[in-house]
Protein backbone atom coordinates (compact mmCIF):
# COMPACT_ATOMS: atom_id res chain seq x y z
CA UNK A 1 0.00 0.00 0.00
CA UNK A 2 2.49 2.24 0.57
CA UNK A 3 4.82 1.96 -2.29
CA UNK A 4 1.25 2.08 -4.20
CA UNK A 5 0.98 5.39 -2.36
CA UNK A 6 4.33 6.65 -3.12
CA UNK A 7 4.57 5.38 -6.94
CA UNK A 8 1.21 7.76 -7.41
CA UNK A 9 2.66 10.42 -5.46
CA UNK A 10 5.52 10.16 -7.99
CA UNK A 11 3.15 10.44 -10.94
CA UNK A 12 1.37 13.13 -9.54
CA UNK A 13 4.17 15.28 -8.74
CA UNK A 14 5.84 14.64 -12.50
CA UNK A 15 2.14 15.71 -13.56
CA UNK A 16 2.01 19.09 -11.70
CA UNK A 17 5.33 19.68 -12.67
CA UNK A 18 4.78 19.21 -16.51
CA UNK A 19 1.37 21.39 -16.13
CA UNK A 20 3.16 24.01 -14.49
CA UNK A 21 5.89 24.07 -16.82
CA UNK A 22 4.06 23.48 -19.65
CA UNK A 23 1.91 26.80 -18.35
CA UNK A 24 4.80 28.96 -18.57
CA UNK A 25 6.11 27.77 -21.96
CA UNK A 26 2.18 28.60 -23.42
CA UNK A 27 2.05 32.08 -21.33
CA UNK A 28 5.40 33.22 -22.84
CA UNK A 29 4.34 31.93 -26.38
CA UNK A 30 1.06 33.34 -26.17
CA UNK A 31 2.81 36.68 -24.53
CA UNK A 32 5.36 36.97 -27.69
CA UNK A 33 3.11 36.06 -30.32
CA UNK A 34 0.17 38.35 -28.70
CA UNK A 35 -1.00 40.78 -30.97
CA UNK A 36 -3.17 43.72 -30.04
CA UNK A 37 -6.80 43.47 -29.70
CA UNK A 38 -8.65 44.72 -32.53
CA UNK A 39 -11.68 47.18 -32.40
CA UNK A 40 -15.27 46.74 -33.57
CA UNK A 41 -14.84 48.99 -36.22
CA UNK A 42 -15.25 48.24 -39.72
CA UNK A 43 -12.67 50.02 -40.72
CA UNK A 44 -9.10 49.51 -38.77
CA UNK A 45 -7.64 52.61 -37.88
CA UNK A 46 -4.75 54.13 -39.09
CA UNK A 47 -2.65 52.94 -35.77
CA UNK A 48 -3.93 49.58 -35.82
CA UNK A 49 -3.03 46.21 -37.57
CA UNK A 50 -4.92 44.11 -39.07
CA UNK A 51 -5.64 40.58 -37.31
CA UNK A 52 -5.24 37.11 -38.45
CA UNK A 53 -7.81 36.04 -41.68
CA UNK A 54 -10.16 33.30 -41.27
CA UNK A 55 -7.45 30.66 -43.44
CA UNK A 56 -5.12 31.20 -40.92
CA UNK A 57 -7.05 31.23 -37.59
CA UNK A 58 -9.64 28.03 -39.03
CA UNK A 59 -6.64 26.27 -39.77
CA UNK A 60 -2.95 25.74 -37.78
CA UNK A 61 -4.65 27.38 -35.24
CA UNK A 62 -8.08 26.13 -34.65
CA UNK A 63 -5.67 22.64 -35.16
CA UNK A 64 -3.91 22.92 -32.17
CA UNK A 65 -6.23 24.44 -29.90
CA UNK A 66 -8.48 21.68 -30.39
CA UNK A 67 -5.25 19.31 -30.56
CA UNK A 68 -4.38 20.34 -26.91
CA UNK A 69 -7.54 20.24 -25.35
CA UNK A 70 -7.69 16.95 -26.48
CA UNK A 71 -4.77 15.78 -24.83
CA UNK A 72 -5.81 18.03 -22.06
CA UNK A 73 -9.00 16.02 -21.84
CA UNK A 74 -7.39 12.66 -22.24
CA UNK A 75 -4.99 13.22 -19.22
CA UNK A 76 -7.95 14.55 -17.22
CA UNK A 77 -9.56 11.39 -18.33
CA UNK A 78 -7.28 9.00 -17.12
CA UNK A 79 -5.78 10.55 -13.83
CA UNK A 80 -9.01 11.37 -12.18
CA UNK A 81 -10.58 7.68 -12.32
CA UNK A 82 -7.14 6.42 -11.15
CA UNK A 83 -7.17 9.18 -8.15
CA UNK A 84 -10.33 7.72 -8.12
CA UNK A 85 -8.76 4.44 -7.32
CA UNK A 86 -6.31 5.75 -5.18
CA UNK A 87 -8.44 6.97 -2.68
CA UNK A 88 -9.06 3.65 -0.29
CA UNK A 89 -5.41 3.14 -0.36
CA UNK A 90 -5.02 6.87 0.66
CA UNK A 91 -7.67 6.39 3.38
CA UNK A 92 -6.36 3.13 4.94
CA UNK A 93 -2.51 4.71 4.70
CA UNK A 94 -4.08 7.92 6.96
CA UNK A 95 -5.82 5.04 9.21
CA UNK A 96 -2.64 3.58 9.52
CA UNK A 97 -0.38 6.73 10.14
CA UNK A 98 -3.19 7.72 12.70
CA UNK A 99 -3.20 4.00 14.24
CA UNK A 100 0.70 4.52 14.98
CA UNK A 101 0.41 8.25 15.93
CA UNK A 102 -2.23 7.73 18.21
CA UNK A 103 -0.47 4.47 19.61
CA UNK A 104 2.92 6.56 20.14
CA UNK A 105 1.33 8.79 21.89
CA UNK A 106 -0.34 6.60 24.23
CA UNK A 107 2.65 4.76 24.83
CA UNK A 108 4.25 8.16 25.90
CA UNK A 109 1.53 8.60 28.41
CA UNK A 110 1.37 5.31 29.56
CA UNK A 111 5.10 5.63 30.52
CA UNK A 112 5.84 9.19 31.27
CA UNK A 113 2.66 11.46 31.62
CA UNK A 114 0.35 9.65 33.46
CA UNK A 115 3.43 6.82 34.66
CA UNK A 116 0.51 4.22 34.46
CA UNK A 117 3.59 1.96 33.92
CA UNK A 118 4.53 2.42 37.66
CA UNK A 119 1.36 0.73 38.82
CA UNK A 120 0.22 -1.40 35.85
CA UNK A 121 3.83 -2.20 34.90
CA UNK A 122 5.58 -2.92 31.59
CA UNK A 123 2.65 -3.08 28.61
CA UNK A 124 0.69 -3.49 30.98
CA UNK A 125 1.44 -6.67 32.61
CA UNK A 126 0.08 -5.49 36.13
CA UNK A 127 1.79 -4.71 39.20
CA UNK A 128 1.06 -3.03 42.21
CA UNK A 129 0.76 -0.06 44.25
CA UNK A 130 1.44 1.29 47.88
CA UNK A 131 -1.72 3.24 49.05
CA UNK A 132 -2.57 3.64 52.98
CA UNK A 133 -5.72 1.86 54.21
CA UNK A 134 -7.84 4.16 56.55
CA UNK A 135 -11.00 3.57 58.56
CA UNK A 136 -14.03 5.64 57.96
CA UNK A 137 -12.86 7.98 59.58
CA UNK A 138 -9.78 8.71 57.97
CA UNK A 139 -7.78 7.17 60.45
CA UNK A 140 -4.57 5.59 59.07
CA UNK A 141 -4.10 1.67 59.95
CA UNK A 142 -1.82 -0.17 57.54
CA UNK A 143 0.10 0.80 54.70
CA UNK A 144 -0.59 -1.60 51.49
CA UNK A 145 0.65 -3.09 48.62
CA UNK A 146 -2.53 -3.14 46.56
CA UNK A 147 -2.78 -5.31 43.37
CA UNK A 148 -3.19 -2.97 39.37
CA UNK A 149 -4.68 -5.40 37.34
CA UNK A 150 -2.64 -6.66 33.80
CA UNK A 151 -4.07 -3.90 31.42
CA UNK A 152 -2.06 -6.48 28.43
CA UNK A 153 -5.36 -8.27 28.94
CA UNK A 154 -8.09 -5.65 29.19
CA UNK A 155 -10.11 -5.50 26.02
CA UNK A 156 -10.93 -9.15 26.83
CA UNK A 157 -12.61 -8.23 29.32
CA UNK A 158 -13.99 -4.21 28.85
CA UNK A 159 -15.16 -2.80 25.70
CA UNK A 160 -13.41 0.21 24.73
CA UNK A 161 -16.24 2.48 26.32
CA UNK A 162 -15.90 1.04 29.49
CA UNK A 163 -12.37 1.39 29.92
CA UNK A 164 -12.48 4.97 28.97
CA UNK A 165 -15.26 5.19 31.82
CA UNK A 166 -12.40 3.55 34.06
CA UNK A 167 -9.79 5.95 32.84
CA UNK A 168 -12.26 9.11 33.27
CA UNK A 169 -13.20 8.18 36.59
CA UNK A 170 -10.54 6.19 38.77
CA UNK A 171 -11.39 3.17 40.88
CA UNK A 172 -11.96 3.18 44.55
CA UNK A 173 -9.11 5.65 44.77
CA UNK A 174 -6.26 3.51 44.61
CA UNK A 175 -6.77 4.08 40.87
CA UNK A 176 -6.69 7.94 39.92
CA UNK A 177 -9.22 9.47 38.41
CA UNK A 178 -7.33 10.34 34.62
CA UNK A 179 -9.98 12.09 32.11
CA UNK A 180 -11.30 15.70 32.67
CA UNK A 181 -14.79 13.96 33.52
CA UNK A 182 -13.33 12.68 36.87
CA UNK A 183 -11.34 15.74 37.58
CA UNK A 184 -7.97 14.41 36.04
CA UNK A 185 -6.01 15.90 33.75
CA UNK A 186 -5.56 13.89 30.57
CA UNK A 187 -7.79 15.62 27.75
CA UNK A 188 -10.37 12.99 26.17
CA UNK A 189 -8.20 12.32 23.13
CA UNK A 190 -5.15 11.39 25.57
CA UNK A 191 -7.39 8.80 27.04
CA UNK A 192 -8.32 7.81 23.65
CA UNK A 193 -4.48 7.61 22.70
CA UNK A 194 -4.17 5.60 25.37
CA UNK A 195 -6.58 2.82 24.51
CA UNK A 196 -4.60 3.11 21.10
CA UNK A 197 -1.28 1.97 22.85
CA UNK A 198 -3.42 -0.68 25.50
CA UNK A 199 -4.85 -2.09 21.80
CA UNK A 200 -1.46 -2.40 20.98
CA UNK A 201 -0.67 -4.39 23.58
CA UNK A 202 -3.10 -7.21 23.88
CA UNK A 203 -1.75 -10.91 24.39
CA UNK A 204 -3.12 -13.92 22.69
CA UNK A 205 -5.41 -16.60 23.74
CA UNK A 206 -2.89 -18.91 23.81
CA UNK A 207 -0.80 -16.33 26.28
CA UNK A 208 -3.93 -15.83 28.81
CA UNK A 209 -5.23 -19.12 29.06
CA UNK A 210 -1.57 -20.10 30.12
CA UNK A 211 -1.76 -17.16 32.77
CA UNK A 212 -4.88 -18.30 33.88
CA UNK A 213 -3.48 -22.26 33.79
CA UNK A 214 -0.78 -21.04 35.53
CA UNK A 215 -2.62 -18.91 38.64
CA UNK A 216 -4.62 -22.52 38.85
CA UNK A 217 -2.09 -24.49 39.39
CA UNK A 218 -0.12 -21.76 42.28
CA UNK A 219 -3.85 -22.24 44.02
CA UNK A 220 -4.21 -25.75 44.14
CA UNK A 221 -0.48 -26.16 45.22
CA UNK A 222 -0.89 -23.43 47.94
CA UNK A 223 -4.28 -25.18 48.59
CA UNK A 224 -2.17 -29.08 49.00
CA UNK A 225 0.43 -27.73 50.62
CA UNK A 226 -2.20 -26.08 53.16
CA UNK A 227 -4.20 -29.51 53.49
CA UNK A 228 -2.37 -32.58 51.70
CA UNK A 229 -2.00 -35.40 54.30
CA UNK A 230 0.82 -36.56 51.98
CA UNK A 231 4.09 -37.28 53.83
CA UNK A 232 5.75 -34.95 51.67
CA UNK A 233 2.96 -32.22 52.40
CA UNK A 234 4.11 -32.66 56.56
CA UNK A 235 7.51 -32.45 55.89
CA UNK A 236 7.13 -28.99 53.29
CA UNK A 237 4.37 -27.56 56.43
CA UNK A 238 7.23 -28.59 58.90
CA UNK A 239 9.81 -27.05 57.22
CA UNK A 240 8.09 -23.72 56.48
CA UNK A 241 7.13 -23.37 59.98
CA UNK A 242 10.25 -23.93 60.80
CA UNK A 243 12.20 -21.33 58.57
CA UNK A 244 9.17 -18.79 58.98
CA UNK A 245 10.02 -19.45 63.26
CA UNK A 246 13.89 -18.50 62.38
CA UNK A 247 12.93 -15.19 60.12
CA UNK A 248 11.12 -13.94 62.60
CA UNK A 249 13.41 -14.06 65.04
CA UNK A 250 15.93 -12.49 62.62
CA UNK A 251 13.53 -10.18 61.82
CA UNK A 252 12.75 -9.28 65.03
CA UNK A 253 16.73 -9.31 65.92
CA UNK A 254 17.95 -6.69 62.86
CA UNK A 255 14.41 -4.79 63.07
CA UNK A 256 14.84 -5.58 58.81
CA UNK A 257 11.49 -5.48 56.84
CA UNK A 258 12.61 -8.48 54.64
CA UNK A 259 14.15 -10.66 57.77
CA UNK A 260 18.58 -11.06 56.48
CA UNK A 261 20.35 -10.93 54.20
CA UNK A 262 20.51 -13.02 51.13
CA UNK A 263 24.02 -15.04 51.06
CA UNK A 264 22.80 -16.46 47.88
CA UNK A 265 19.61 -16.40 45.43
CA UNK A 266 17.78 -19.36 44.71
CA UNK A 267 16.91 -20.52 41.07
CA UNK A 268 13.60 -18.33 41.41
CA UNK A 269 15.50 -15.67 42.80
CA UNK A 270 13.94 -15.95 46.49
CA UNK A 271 16.78 -15.39 49.21
CA UNK A 272 18.41 -18.05 50.78
CA UNK A 273 19.46 -16.55 53.95
CA UNK A 274 22.35 -17.40 56.35
CA UNK A 275 19.55 -19.57 57.91
CA UNK A 276 19.86 -23.46 58.24
CA UNK A 277 16.09 -23.19 58.59
CA UNK A 278 15.71 -21.13 55.13
CA UNK A 279 18.23 -23.85 53.50
CA UNK A 280 16.35 -26.88 54.85
CA UNK A 281 12.91 -25.34 53.12
CA UNK A 282 14.37 -24.86 49.70
CA UNK A 283 15.95 -28.40 49.54
CA UNK A 284 12.71 -29.99 50.85
CA UNK A 285 10.77 -28.08 48.30
CA UNK A 286 13.34 -28.93 45.34
CA UNK A 287 13.41 -33.08 47.15
CA UNK A 288 9.58 -32.91 46.92
CA UNK A 289 9.13 -30.98 43.92
CA UNK A 290 8.04 -33.78 41.34
CA UNK A 291 5.51 -35.21 44.09
CA UNK A 292 4.04 -31.42 44.64
CA UNK A 293 3.77 -31.29 40.72
CA UNK A 294 1.74 -34.86 40.53
CA UNK A 295 0.02 -34.10 43.33
CA UNK A 296 -1.47 -30.72 41.38
CA UNK A 297 -1.95 -33.07 38.39
CA UNK A 298 -3.96 -35.84 40.12
CA UNK A 299 -5.88 -32.96 41.78
CA UNK A 300 -7.25 -31.33 38.51
CA UNK A 301 -7.96 -34.99 37.39
CA UNK A 302 -10.39 -35.54 40.01
CA UNK A 303 -12.38 -32.32 38.96
CA UNK A 304 -12.52 -32.94 35.64
CA UNK A 305 -13.40 -36.36 36.75
CA UNK A 306 -16.19 -35.11 38.79
CA UNK A 307 -17.27 -33.05 36.01
CA UNK A 308 -17.75 -35.92 34.21
CA UNK A 309 -19.94 -38.01 36.33
CA UNK A 310 -22.12 -34.46 36.17
CA UNK A 311 -22.49 -35.03 31.95
CA UNK A 312 -22.78 -38.88 32.46
CA UNK A 313 -25.57 -38.10 35.09
CA UNK A 314 -27.37 -35.49 33.37
CA UNK A 315 -27.25 -37.99 30.19
CA UNK A 316 -28.80 -40.61 32.02
CA UNK A 317 -31.58 -38.37 33.44
CA UNK A 318 -32.48 -37.38 29.65
CA UNK A 319 -30.71 -39.46 26.70
CA UNK A 320 -31.75 -36.87 23.93
CA UNK A 321 -28.55 -34.50 25.28
CA UNK A 322 -25.79 -36.54 23.70
CA UNK A 323 -27.61 -35.94 19.82
CA UNK A 324 -26.10 -33.78 17.82
CA UNK A 325 -26.60 -29.74 18.29
CA UNK A 326 -27.67 -30.51 21.83
CA UNK A 327 -24.14 -29.43 23.40
CA UNK A 328 -25.12 -26.62 25.23
CA UNK A 329 -28.21 -28.03 26.82
CA UNK A 330 -25.94 -30.98 28.13
CA UNK A 331 -23.33 -28.18 29.46
CA UNK A 332 -26.22 -26.60 31.31
CA UNK A 333 -27.80 -29.44 32.16
CA UNK A 334 -24.75 -31.06 34.01
CA UNK A 335 -23.83 -27.72 35.21
CA UNK A 336 -27.36 -27.62 37.20
CA UNK A 337 -26.17 -30.84 38.61
CA UNK A 338 -23.11 -29.20 39.23
CA UNK A 339 -23.89 -26.26 41.14
CA UNK A 340 -26.98 -28.22 43.46
CA UNK A 341 -25.66 -29.21 46.61
CA UNK A 342 -25.29 -33.21 46.84
CA UNK A 343 -26.29 -33.70 43.56
CA UNK A 344 -22.96 -35.15 42.67
CA UNK A 345 -20.74 -36.94 44.21
CA UNK A 346 -17.20 -34.79 44.97
CA UNK A 347 -19.13 -31.47 44.46
CA UNK A 348 -16.95 -30.34 47.04
CA UNK A 349 -13.50 -30.89 45.10
CA UNK A 350 -15.44 -28.54 42.23
CA UNK A 351 -16.53 -26.06 44.33
CA UNK A 352 -12.69 -25.87 46.15
CA UNK A 353 -11.80 -25.68 42.07
CA UNK A 354 -14.23 -22.80 41.45
CA UNK A 355 -12.89 -20.88 44.57
CA UNK A 356 -9.22 -20.93 43.24
CA UNK A 357 -10.22 -19.69 40.20
CA UNK A 358 -12.36 -16.95 41.74
CA UNK A 359 -9.75 -16.34 43.85
CA UNK A 360 -6.91 -16.81 40.43
CA UNK A 361 -3.24 -14.94 41.73
CA UNK A 362 -1.94 -14.74 38.34
CA UNK A 363 -0.84 -11.72 36.53
CA UNK A 364 -1.69 -9.53 39.87
CA UNK A 365 -4.91 -11.08 40.34
CA UNK A 366 -6.09 -9.62 36.86
CA UNK A 367 -8.42 -13.26 36.23
CA UNK A 368 -10.13 -12.99 39.39
CA UNK A 369 -13.16 -12.22 40.92
CA UNK A 370 -12.03 -11.50 44.36
CA UNK A 371 -10.69 -8.20 43.40
CA UNK A 372 -13.57 -6.62 43.36
CA UNK A 373 -16.12 -8.98 44.90
CA UNK A 374 -13.68 -9.97 48.32
CA UNK A 375 -13.02 -6.84 50.68
CA UNK A 376 -9.34 -7.04 51.24
CA UNK A 377 -7.74 -9.27 48.81
CA UNK A 378 -6.20 -6.86 46.75
CA UNK A 379 -4.00 -5.96 49.09
CA UNK A 380 -3.16 -9.31 51.14
CA UNK A 381 -5.51 -7.89 54.29
CA UNK A 382 -4.89 -11.72 56.11
CA UNK A 383 -0.94 -11.70 55.51
CA UNK A 384 1.32 -10.96 57.93
CA UNK A 385 2.77 -7.02 57.83
CA UNK A 386 5.85 -5.85 58.65
CA UNK A 387 5.68 -3.39 61.66
CA UNK A 388 8.59 -0.87 59.75
CA UNK A 389 6.79 -0.38 56.15
CA UNK A 390 3.22 -0.42 57.76
CA UNK A 391 2.76 0.68 61.00
CA UNK A 392 1.32 -2.53 61.84
CA UNK A 393 2.40 -6.02 62.20
CA UNK A 394 -0.83 -7.31 62.65
CA UNK A 395 -3.21 -8.90 59.58
CA UNK A 396 -5.91 -6.33 59.05
CA UNK A 397 -8.37 -9.36 58.71
CA UNK A 398 -8.51 -12.73 59.99
CA UNK A 399 -9.91 -13.93 56.93
CA UNK A 400 -11.82 -13.11 53.74
CA UNK A 401 -15.43 -13.58 53.36
CA UNK A 402 -15.57 -14.80 49.99
CA UNK A 403 -17.50 -12.91 47.50
CA UNK A 404 -18.75 -10.53 50.00
CA UNK A 405 -18.46 -7.27 48.13
CA UNK A 406 -16.52 -4.91 48.10
CA UNK A 407 -16.78 -3.03 44.15
CA UNK A 408 -18.67 -5.43 42.99
CA UNK A 409 -22.06 -6.74 44.94
CA UNK A 410 -22.13 -9.28 47.25
CA UNK A 411 -22.55 -12.73 45.83
CA UNK A 412 -23.27 -14.60 49.40
CA UNK A 413 -25.88 -16.05 50.47
CA UNK A 414 -28.09 -17.09 47.96
CA UNK A 415 -27.78 -13.72 46.45
CA UNK A 416 -27.19 -15.23 43.03
CA UNK A 417 -29.27 -17.65 42.88
CA UNK A 418 -32.71 -14.72 43.61
CA UNK A 419 -30.23 -12.69 40.86
CA UNK A 420 -30.16 -15.57 38.12
CA UNK A 421 -33.01 -17.98 38.15
CA UNK A 422 -30.71 -21.03 36.19
CA UNK A 423 -27.12 -21.44 36.43
CA UNK A 424 -27.20 -20.89 32.12
CA UNK A 425 -28.51 -17.20 32.90
CA UNK A 426 -25.32 -17.20 35.37
CA UNK A 427 -22.72 -18.40 33.76
CA UNK A 428 -24.10 -16.27 30.84
CA UNK A 429 -24.00 -13.01 32.81
CA UNK A 430 -20.46 -13.82 33.97
CA UNK A 431 -18.90 -14.63 29.90
CA UNK A 432 -20.59 -11.08 28.59
CA UNK A 433 -20.10 -8.92 31.82
CA UNK A 434 -22.94 -6.51 32.37
CA UNK A 435 -22.87 -3.98 29.29
CA UNK A 436 -22.94 -0.09 30.03
CA UNK A 437 -26.80 1.00 30.86
CA UNK A 438 -27.85 -2.36 30.43
CA UNK A 439 -30.18 -4.37 32.78
CA UNK A 440 -29.19 -8.38 33.72
CA UNK A 441 -30.92 -10.59 35.77
CA UNK A 442 -33.88 -10.61 37.61
CA UNK A 443 -32.94 -6.87 39.57
CA UNK A 444 -29.52 -5.96 37.70
CA UNK A 445 -29.78 -2.38 36.75
CA UNK A 446 -27.72 -0.42 34.37
CA UNK A 447 -24.64 0.36 35.44
CA UNK A 448 -21.41 1.72 33.46
CA UNK A 449 -20.13 -2.05 32.42
CA UNK A 450 -17.77 -2.50 35.60
CA UNK A 451 -18.47 -5.93 35.72
CA UNK A 452 -15.90 -7.80 33.14
CA UNK A 453 -17.09 -10.19 30.81
CA UNK A 454 -15.12 -12.96 31.05
CA UNK A 455 -15.94 -14.91 27.67
CA UNK A 456 -14.89 -13.82 24.01
CA UNK A 457 -15.18 -10.06 23.64
CA UNK A 458 -16.12 -8.51 20.33
CA UNK A 459 -16.41 -4.31 20.53
CA UNK A 460 -18.00 -3.10 17.92
CA UNK A 461 -17.88 0.46 18.69
CA UNK A 462 -14.53 1.12 19.34
CA UNK A 463 -13.05 4.88 20.52
CA UNK A 464 -11.09 7.34 18.37
CA UNK A 465 -10.53 8.18 14.70
CA UNK A 466 -9.77 6.09 11.87
CA UNK A 467 -10.43 2.33 11.29
CA UNK A 468 -12.05 1.91 14.65
CA UNK A 469 -15.05 3.43 13.67
CA UNK A 470 -16.19 1.37 11.16
CA UNK A 471 -14.56 -2.37 12.22
CA UNK A 472 -14.73 -4.40 15.16
CA UNK A 473 -12.14 -6.04 17.23
CA UNK A 474 -12.42 -9.18 18.52
CA UNK A 475 -10.51 -10.39 21.76
CA UNK A 476 -10.13 -14.29 22.67
CA UNK A 477 -11.69 -14.87 26.19
CA UNK A 478 -10.14 -15.21 29.59
CA UNK A 479 -11.95 -17.89 30.83
CA UNK A 480 -12.74 -21.56 29.47
CA UNK A 481 -16.57 -22.00 29.74
CA UNK A 482 -15.64 -25.24 31.97
CA UNK A 483 -14.14 -22.17 34.21
CA UNK A 484 -16.74 -20.14 34.19
CA UNK A 485 -19.12 -23.21 34.93
CA UNK A 486 -17.26 -23.62 38.24
CA UNK A 487 -17.05 -20.34 39.37
CA UNK A 488 -21.03 -20.28 38.43
CA UNK A 489 -21.07 -23.60 41.07
CA UNK A 490 -18.87 -21.75 43.55
CA UNK A 491 -21.21 -18.70 43.80
CA UNK A 492 -24.20 -20.32 43.90
CA UNK A 493 -23.19 -22.50 46.75
CA UNK A 494 -21.68 -18.90 48.64
C1 LIG B 1 -1.15 4.92 41.45
C2 LIG B 1 -1.24 3.66 40.75
C3 LIG B 1 -1.99 3.65 39.44
C4 LIG B 1 -1.76 4.42 38.33
C5 LIG B 1 -0.70 5.51 38.16
C6 LIG B 1 -2.69 3.98 37.33
N1 LIG B 1 -3.48 2.98 37.83
FE1 LIG B 1 -4.95 2.02 36.84
N2 LIG B 1 -5.41 0.96 38.52
C7 LIG B 1 -4.68 1.00 39.69
C8 LIG B 1 -5.27 0.07 40.64
C9 LIG B 1 -4.74 -0.21 42.03
C10 LIG B 1 -6.37 -0.51 40.00
C11 LIG B 1 -7.34 -1.54 40.60
C12 LIG B 1 -8.30 -0.84 41.49
C13 LIG B 1 -9.11 -1.79 42.33
O1 LIG B 1 -8.63 -2.88 42.67
O2 LIG B 1 -10.24 -1.43 42.65
C14 LIG B 1 -6.43 0.07 38.67
C15 LIG B 1 -7.40 -0.23 37.73
C16 LIG B 1 -7.33 0.15 36.40
C17 LIG B 1 -8.22 -0.28 35.37
C18 LIG B 1 -9.36 -1.27 35.53
C19 LIG B 1 -8.87 -2.59 35.00
C20 LIG B 1 -9.63 -3.80 35.43
O3 LIG B 1 -9.43 -4.85 34.81
O4 LIG B 1 -10.41 -3.75 36.40
C21 LIG B 1 -7.80 0.31 34.22
C22 LIG B 1 -8.42 0.17 32.85
C23 LIG B 1 -6.66 1.13 34.53
N3 LIG B 1 -6.39 1.02 35.87
C24 LIG B 1 -5.93 1.84 33.60
C25 LIG B 1 -4.93 2.74 33.93
C26 LIG B 1 -4.28 3.60 32.97
C27 LIG B 1 -4.51 3.60 31.49
C28 LIG B 1 -3.41 4.38 33.68
C29 LIG B 1 -2.57 5.53 33.18
C30 LIG B 1 -3.32 6.57 32.49
C31 LIG B 1 -3.50 3.97 35.06
N4 LIG B 1 -4.43 2.97 35.16
C32 LIG B 1 -2.74 4.50 36.06
C33 LIG B 1 -3.59 1.79 39.95
C34 LIG B 1 -3.08 2.74 39.10
C1 LIG C 1 -13.41 -5.23 37.86
C2 LIG C 1 -14.24 -5.61 38.96
C3 LIG C 1 -14.98 -6.94 38.86
C4 LIG C 1 -14.44 -8.18 38.64
C5 LIG C 1 -13.00 -8.53 38.39
C6 LIG C 1 -15.53 -9.10 38.71
N1 LIG C 1 -16.69 -8.44 38.98
FE1 LIG C 1 -18.52 -9.28 39.18
N2 LIG C 1 -19.35 -7.44 39.33
C7 LIG C 1 -18.66 -6.26 39.36
C8 LIG C 1 -19.59 -5.16 39.43
C9 LIG C 1 -19.24 -3.69 39.48
C10 LIG C 1 -20.88 -5.73 39.44
C11 LIG C 1 -22.20 -4.99 39.50
C12 LIG C 1 -22.61 -4.63 38.08
C13 LIG C 1 -23.74 -3.66 38.01
O1 LIG C 1 -24.52 -3.56 38.96
O2 LIG C 1 -23.85 -2.98 36.98
C14 LIG C 1 -20.69 -7.17 39.40
C15 LIG C 1 -21.72 -8.08 39.41
C16 LIG C 1 -21.55 -9.44 39.47
C17 LIG C 1 -22.60 -10.41 39.62
C18 LIG C 1 -24.08 -10.09 39.78
C19 LIG C 1 -24.35 -9.96 41.23
C20 LIG C 1 -25.74 -9.48 41.55
O3 LIG C 1 -26.31 -9.98 42.51
O4 LIG C 1 -26.22 -8.56 40.86
C21 LIG C 1 -22.04 -11.65 39.63
C22 LIG C 1 -22.71 -12.98 39.79
C23 LIG C 1 -20.62 -11.45 39.46
N3 LIG C 1 -20.35 -10.10 39.37
C24 LIG C 1 -19.70 -12.48 39.40
C25 LIG C 1 -18.35 -12.29 39.10
C26 LIG C 1 -17.43 -13.37 38.82
C27 LIG C 1 -17.79 -14.82 38.80
C28 LIG C 1 -16.24 -12.80 38.56
C29 LIG C 1 -14.95 -13.49 38.18
C30 LIG C 1 -14.99 -14.45 37.12
C31 LIG C 1 -16.40 -11.38 38.70
N4 LIG C 1 -17.69 -11.10 39.03
C32 LIG C 1 -15.37 -10.47 38.54
C33 LIG C 1 -17.29 -6.10 39.31
C34 LIG C 1 -16.38 -7.12 39.06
Amino acid sequence: MLLAASTQRTIGLVILAIVFIGGLVYIYFNIRSARDEIGSEIELAANRRPYMDDNELETKRLDLALGSSLVLLTITAITLPLYWLGEPGRHEGRDIDTDRIFTNRGEDIYVNGAQCVSCHGSEGSGGSVSTAITTEDGEFVAQVSWKAPALNTLLSRFTEDEVIHTLNFGRNGVMPAWGAGGGGPLTDQQLEEVVYYIRSIQIDGDAIAAEVDSGVRAGVEAKLRAESDADWAVELRDASDAKDATAWEVTLASRDVFGFDCVERAADSRCIADNDAAKALLEAETAHADALEAAVEAWLADVDAVRDSAYDAALAADASLDNEGNEEEWRFAALDLLSTPGAVEGQDLYLDYGEILFTNTAAAGTHSCARCHTYGWSFDATGPYSLELHGTDEPILDAYTQGGGYFGPNLRGGSTLEQFESATSHADFISKGQTIGATYGRGGSGGNGQMPGFGPNTDSSPVGPTIGNDDEFSYPATLTEAQIDAIVAFERNL
